[in-house]
Parts: C-alpha cells; sequence; structure tokens
C-alpha cells in the first residue's frame, strides 16, 4: 500500500448496516480487503442470509482462480453478524446501506453516535438523499460521509465520495484512499441532487425520449443509433427497459424536484404512461419492448441497399472525412477529396451531406440556399462505427435520401434515417450529456476528471463526456447547444457557463 495512503488499516473492523443488495457487495469489498466486517439487519436472518451469498460468491472465484483458496476462507472467516447497534461499538467505519428514506438514516446515525468512538467515521451510500441532511441529525455532522457504490458494488469500480456541507475534507480523504485500497476508483463530489452520475446521465435517457416523443425514430432504431454509432453498451431504451421505469423515473422526478423543476431534467410523459400501465421493463416483461416468451426481437429501421452514388467527394482532414475517405477506398471507391467547401463532409451525385450542427436539415437548407441537403450523426469511432444516422431536408427530392445512403452504405455503415429533429441522436445526446457535466464541474460539485470518469466507471459510457466533447471540438458542441436552444425556445438547452468560457479561452474542457 502507498505509505502516504490516509486508508483506514484492514486490520481495523468495519460495520456495513443494510444486508440487502448493496450492504452485501459492500461487505463482501471490505472482507476481501482484509477487514472483519460486522453486517447487521432489521430483518432477523438477512445478515446470515447475505453473509452466506458473500461466502458462496468467494467459493465461485476461488474455484475460477480469481482468489485463492486461503484467501477465500479468510475472506469468509471475516465476516461476522451483529444483531446490534452496540456491536459496532469498536468499529473505525460505518456504512449504512438501509432504507432509502431520511428519518429512517438519521435515526440509525443518531444510535450510532452514541455507541461507537468518536474517531469512527459514518459513511451513507444514499443515492438520492443529501449527505448534508442526514449529516444534520448528528452532534457532530462533520464525522458523516457519502460512499456512494454502484450495483453490484463488487464488480463496479467506481465509488462516488460525497461531502455534505459539514463533512469533515480530510475524513472524505480517508474514504477516498480506502475505496482505492478496495480496489476502487473513487471520485470526490459535493453533495447536490444526484451526485455526478445520477444527474449527469439524466439526458441520456432525456434526450432518448424526446427523440422519441418528436417521431425521430422507433426505440429499437434509437437504440441500434446509439450502441452502433455512439458506442454505448445499451442504447437509452432498453436500458431503461433494464433498471426499472419506476426506478428510472422516480430518480428524474427526484433530480428534477431537487433543481426546483430546472427543464433540463424535466421528466417524460412516455415513460409516466409506462409506469402507469405497470409496463415497468423487464421485470415485468414489458417496457419499450416485449420480453414475453416468443416476444419477437426488436429491430432497428434500417434503409434497404442501394446504389453507390456515381462521383463522391470527401472534404477536409477532420477524422470523420478521413476515416470516410478511407472506408470508401478500401472498399474499393473511387473518392476525390478536396480541402473544403463551405463546410461539407461529402458530397455525392450533387447532393451535399454536412454533419449535424444542431440545425436541423429543413433550417440548415433554408440558410444556405441549398436544397439538396442531407445532415449526418456523430461516430464515437468513425474508423469502425457500424451504422450512421441521417436526416433530410424537407426541401430536398428523394435522390437526396438515396445519395446520402448510398454514400455511407458504400462505405460499410448500415443507415438509419430519421425525421429531420435537430442535432440527430448522438451529437444531441452527447452534447447534453457534456453540458450538464460541465455545469456539475461549473458549480463545483466535482472536478473535470471526476465528472468523466464517474461517466465511465458508474454507468460505462464509452468515454467520458467532458473528453468526447473536447474530440467533437468543444466550439462545435457549443454550436450545437446554441441551435438546439434556438429550435426550441428551451430553457433545457441553455450552454453551461463553463462550456461558453472555455470555448471564449480557446481551452479544452476535460483539463
Ligand atoms: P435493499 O432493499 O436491497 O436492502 C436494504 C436492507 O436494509 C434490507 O435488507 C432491510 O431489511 C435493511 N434495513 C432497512 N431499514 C433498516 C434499519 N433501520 N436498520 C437496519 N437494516 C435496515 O436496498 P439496496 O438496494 O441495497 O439499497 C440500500 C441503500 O443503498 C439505499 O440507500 C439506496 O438508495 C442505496 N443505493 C442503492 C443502489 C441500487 O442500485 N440498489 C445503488 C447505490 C445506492
Amino acid at each position: 500500500m502507498n505509505m502516504s495512503s490516509r486508508a483506514i488499516s484492514p486490520h481495523t473492523p468495519i460495520g456495513v448496516i443494510g444486508a440487502g443488495a448493496m450492504g452485501a457487495g459492500i461487505a463482501q469489498v471490505a472482507a476481501a480487503a482484509g477487514h472483519a466486517v460486522h453486517l447487521l439487519d432489521a430483518r432477523d436472518g438477512a445478515a446470515a442470509q447475505a453473509i452466506a451469498g458473500i461466502q458462496a460468491q468467494f467459493e465461485k472465484m476461488s474455484a475460477k482462480g480469481k482468489m485463492s483458496a486461503e484467501a477465500a476462507q479468510a475472506a469468509s472467516q471475516r465476516l461476522h453478524t451483529a444483531v446490534s447497534v452496540s456491536e459496532l461499538a469498536d468499529t473505525g467505519l460505518v456504512v449504512e446501506a438501509i432504507v432509502e428514506n431520511l428519518e429512517v438514516k438519521r435515526d440509525l446515525f443518531r444510535q450510532l453516535e452514541t455507541v461507537c468512538n468518536a474517531s469512527c467515521i459514518f459513511a451513507t451510500n444514499t443515492s438520492s438523499i443529501s449527505v448534508t441532511s442526514i449529516a444534520a441529525g448528528l452532534n457532530n455532522p462533520a464525522r458523516l460521509v457519502g460512499m456512494h457504490f454502484f450495483n453490484p458494488a463488487p464488480l463496479m469500480a467506481l465509488v462516488e465520495i460525497i461531502s455534505g456541507l459539514a463533512t469533515d475534507a480530510s475524513l472524505a480523504g480517508v474514504l477516498f484512499d480506502t475505496a482505492k485500497a478496495w480496489g476502487k476508483t473513487p471520485v470526490f463530489a459535493k453533495s447536490t441532487p444526484g451526485f455526478i452520475v445520477n444527474r449527469v446521465a439524466r439526458p441520456f435517457y432525456a434526450e432518448g425520449l424526446r427523440l422519441l416523443q418528436e417521431g425521430a425514430a422507433d426505440s429499437a432504431t434509437l437504440d441500434a443509433i446509439m450502441r452502433e454509432l455512439g458506442g454505448f453498451r445499451m442504447g437509452p431504451f432498453e436500458l431503461m427497459d433494464m433498471i426499472g421505469h419506476d426506478v428510472n423515473f422516480a430518480v428524474t422526478q427526484s433530480v428534477w424536484r431537487a433543481f426546483y423543476n430546472d427543464p433540463r431534467f424535466l421528466p417524460s410523459l412516455i415513460q409516466q404512461e409506462l409506469v402507469e400501465a405497470s409496463y415497468l421493463g423487464k421485470k415485468t416483461k414489458r417496457g419499450f419492448y416485449n420480453y414475453a416468451e416468443g416476444a419477437s426481437a426488436p429491430v432497428a429501421h434500417t434503409e434497404a441497399a442501394v446504389a453507390c452514388p456515381k462521383s463522391i467527394t470527401v472534404y477536409g482532414e477532420s477524422h470523420t472525412a478521413t476515416a470516410l475517405a478511407k472506408r470508401l477506398t478500401t472498399a474499393g471507391v473511387t473518392v476525390q477529396r478536396a480541402r473544403t467547401h463551405e463546410g461539407r463532409l461529402a458530397q455525392a451525385d450533387g447532393v451535399s451531406i454536412f454533419e449535424t450542427d444542431g440545425r436541423t436539415a429543413t433550417l440548415r437548407a433554408q440558410a444556405t440556399g441549398v436544397s439538396q441537403l442531407v445532415l449526418c450523426d456523430v461516430a464515437l469511432n468513425p474508423d469502425s462505427a457500424t451504422r450512421m444516422a441521417i436526416s433530410v431536408a424537407q426541401q430536398a427530392d428523394a435522390s437526396a435520401l438515396q445519395a446520402a445512403t448510398g454514400l455511407f452504405q458504400a462505405a460499410g455503415y448500415a443507415v438509419s434515417c430519421l425525421r429531420d429533429v435537430p442535432g440527430l441522436a448522438v451529437m444531441r445526446t452527447v452534447a447534453m450529456l457534456a453540458n450538464e457535466a460541465a455545469d456539475a464541474v461549473n458549480q463545483s460539485v466535482c472536478d473535470a476528471q471526476g465528472a468523466d470518469t464517474a461517466m465511465r466507471l458508474g454507468v460505462n459510457y464509452p468515454r467520458g463526456p467532458l473528453a468526447w466533447a473536447d474530440d467533437i471540438g468543444a466550439p462545435n458542441i457549443h454550436t450545437v447547444l446554441k441551435h438546439l436552444g434556438e429550435f426550441y425556445g428551451e430553457d433545457r438547452y441553455r450552454v453551461s457557463p463553463l462550456i461558453q468560457q472555455s470555448v471564449y479561452a480557446g481551452r479544452t474542457l476535460h483539463v
């Protein structure tokens, strides 16, 4: 271990209260890291049952060679049930993972305060209650820190270390180092609604729901675009189905209310209706998709194969342009290269293809006087993306869709044509994720690195939103957001001050 680490010594026993999904996972992590763990649950037998489950996990890990048999046995022996808080008197840390209720949590910490040593650190795993509020019930609120694990705790690397108003910063530092010593990747956050992950992730769901509501495409098509072009492991609709709409809608509502109904976080009527119908997702076998036995798998809308355009020019040296030209050339297509043509990415049989800048294709055609105009979305990786989303100006004739489809198909993309919404799917979502991450940084909830790390490790995003925005170009993200704001006239799309200032200063966002 790093000598300068402030981590709690593995010789120090710790307490975990709540032996549900999270408490059991946290107890497993702490026992594996060498601590004696005392697990307490209000429900009779729950702690013993959880310990048996953890011990079975350790045995499995040892059978798979992920842990030696001796280590598994030793870790198993470090787990103990506790029946009352008085048994936690000698612990150096107590992590609470009980029911998500402020009064119940406050009561518990008040009891702990009467029995534990003054040096014992109190941690709460709450995902939605203010750490400041929980701590306010204590005589010494400085000793309470948020230690927010992700589900399943043994597998998810991220831990948000959250300071309330009164939290002693050095104790937050101790938990930061302790989480590291437990093999986790901690990030510091301030106690604000949703902390980092549950706040910054909102637009991933919200923009998907808006796109669906505006008829951009159906859920299967939008999910496929977010996976195959955006590089996300799951699209927003399949992910919401997995999380459960009751849970996801409750988190959205709680963040929205906590920010005094900021339209950034406005819940969706579509999701509300799913909850009303008890279409809660996978667990009820019905959500956006049908999970009943025999139900057919959702299919993304993909344009039928069309001929490759006869003449293709690709403009500029951007990553997107270079990758497009290379993909076409590799496929044996003749491509002209030119330096620039008024911002076009490509021209195919007289049809102009631009990357989205947050305006609709129709508005862009009107503004540029180019009626044969098609927009394309942004790829996480233009070299390897397998699907492209496009939209066609209403002024264009049928040959525009055909030429753009033929171009991208020749470059090896499946093509999904969206209704002409501003910002398409990936660009709009990434811009809004970056906007939210930037606001969290701007409001000192976390630093830029913390925001990106949290999103990569807490929700498995393929890239941190701020680093991603830098890659697309902070000025481009700024323009997309400005155009979204102008188009909708909604405060929801207001540009974060941090993005504005970074663009004016010529700085990157992920410093
Ligand atoms: P759960 O319902 O699986 O487990 C909660 C456990 O706490 C139950 O076994 C219950 O008997 C026990 N309990 C309730 N009140 C108690 C009390 N006063 N004293 C002792 N034990 C008590 O809940 P889960 O999912 O493990 O969540 C626990 C906490 O972790 C909540 O604060 C939740 O917001 C938070 N959290 C949950 C995540 C998740 O994905 N489930 C992720 C991160 C945080």
